[in-house]
């Protein structure tokens, strides 16, 4: 077993592990991947000061994130089909943020049911994403499983109406299920450890759809359904319904632009996320780091802003805090960590951003997070 020291050693080792098909579709943009590189390079330009001579001792992470306590300002992004990393992998990652202290975000399309993970985790509270789908009583279900499942923020994602091309997974013919290619079948063979892992869980479906929506009975059923789903439709009409569905607090995810952070702002949302979807969908948009300021200071008064893209260490985490994210999401990280190592490796990518954030947060002269602010930066890097 390699020595583990950093987010890329979890991306080599699960790389070596998981069948390539479904590596390919966790690390991959759109098109031609600009934006999804510019989310991790744009960290790089933004430099910390450092500071001598100052009490480093008794040092504080801790902080809220829509008025629920965290213990450092870092959520798991939802990631679809997370259970191909990993046999299981929803319930194993959604394990490791228990044991971290932070939250963990559920997709609409994960493998492992709402229920699962709520049974799984022993129904620690988690945080549910949700896509409006056409089909609104499909929704008005979810948010109901939602709330059954103690689930204690619904993440509304606004940027998937339609899809990003991204080019490996045309070529690999990722599907659900994956379809049945030479290449397809070689590369699972290969992976020993994967297939066994696979074998032996109990949950290998799309359990928020399959069974739960009539006529998606199997795998072979949901493809056709949910490619239709995907509503262009929406609208800050469908916002406000959700919300008053909903009734607890609210995330919007996916905004990028100052004009649709105020509209976030005004439909009474608890917090909105910086994001281009780890730069899967719009290529060509700017980097989340990069818009970030210019939306903490249009509506950071009125509304939490979070955000995600890039975030490979704590470094980057501090970075984003000093520009006014309450909180940021791992999504990649995070999967590295599944696809390498199961709950242990989500629980090492949770525990290397901690530390390095501490550090880092130290070494800035600060001893507690909420004490981080533009002023750690250096002028002109930003
Ligand atoms: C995603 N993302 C995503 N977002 C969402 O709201 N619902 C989803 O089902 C998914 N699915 C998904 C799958 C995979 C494989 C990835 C990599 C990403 C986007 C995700 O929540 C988040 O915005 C990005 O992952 C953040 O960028 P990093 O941390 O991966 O660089």
């Amino acid at each position: 077993m390699p020595v583990i020291t950093n987010i890329e050693d979890l991306r080599v080792l699960a790389k070596k592990r998981v069948p390539r098909m479904f590596y390919d579709y966790a690390d991959s943009g759109s098109w031609t991947e600009s934006t999804y590189r510019a989310n991790e390079a744009d960290f790089e330009r933004i430099l910390l000061r450092q500071r001598v001579a100052v009490n480093m001792e008794g040092r504080s992470l801790r902080t809220t994130m829509v008025g629920q306590d965290v213990a450092m300002p870092v959520a798991i992004a939802p990631t679809g089909l997370t259970g191909m990393q990993h046999a299981d992998g929803e319930i194993l990652a959604a394990r490791a943020a228990k044991a971290m202290g932070i939250p963990f975000t559920l997709s609409t399309m994960s493998i492992c049911s709402i229920e699962d993970v709520a049974e799984g985790t022993g129904r620690h509270p988690f945080w549910f994403q949700l896509y409006v789908m056409r089909d609104r009583g499909f929704i008005e279900s979810l948010i109901d499983r939602a709330k059954a499942a103690n689930c204690s923020a619904l993440v509304l994602t606004l940027d998937l109406q339609i899809l990003g091309q991204r080019h490996k997974d045309l070529k690999n013919g990722l599907s659900a299920p994956p379809k049945p290619t030479f290449a397809n079948l070689v590369n699972l063979a290969t992976k020993p450890r994967w297939c066994l892992g696979m074998l032996g869980t109990r949950r290998r479906q799309f359990g928020n759809i399959v069974g739960h929506v009539k006529g998606v009975e199997n795998m072979g059923s949901l493809s056709e359904w949910t490619a239709k789903q995907f509503d262009p439709r929406l609208s800050w009409n469908d916002v406000a319904w959700i919300k008053s569905r909903w009734g607890g607090k609210l995330i919007l995810k996916g905004v990028q632009d100052v004009e649709d952070a105020r509209l976030a702002a005004e439909s009474g949302a608890d917090a909105v996320i910086v994001s281009n979807h780890g730069g899967r969908q719009l290529d060509g948009a700017p980097s989340s780091i990069s818009a970030l300021p210019d939306i903490v200071e249009a509506v950071g008064d009125r509304i939490e802003v979070h955000m995600d893209g890039g975030v490979r260490s704590g470094q980057h985490v501090l970075k984003a805090v000093a520009l006014g994210a309450r909180g940021v999401y791992i999504g990649r990280a995070m999967l590295y960590g599944l696809g390498a190592m199961g709950q242990e490796g989500v629980e090492r990518a949770l525990e290397i951003i901690r530390n390095e954030l501490d550090l880092s947060m130290a070494f800035c002269g600060r001893t507690d997070i909420r004490d981080v602010d533009r002023s750690i930066l250096l002028p002109g890097s930003y």
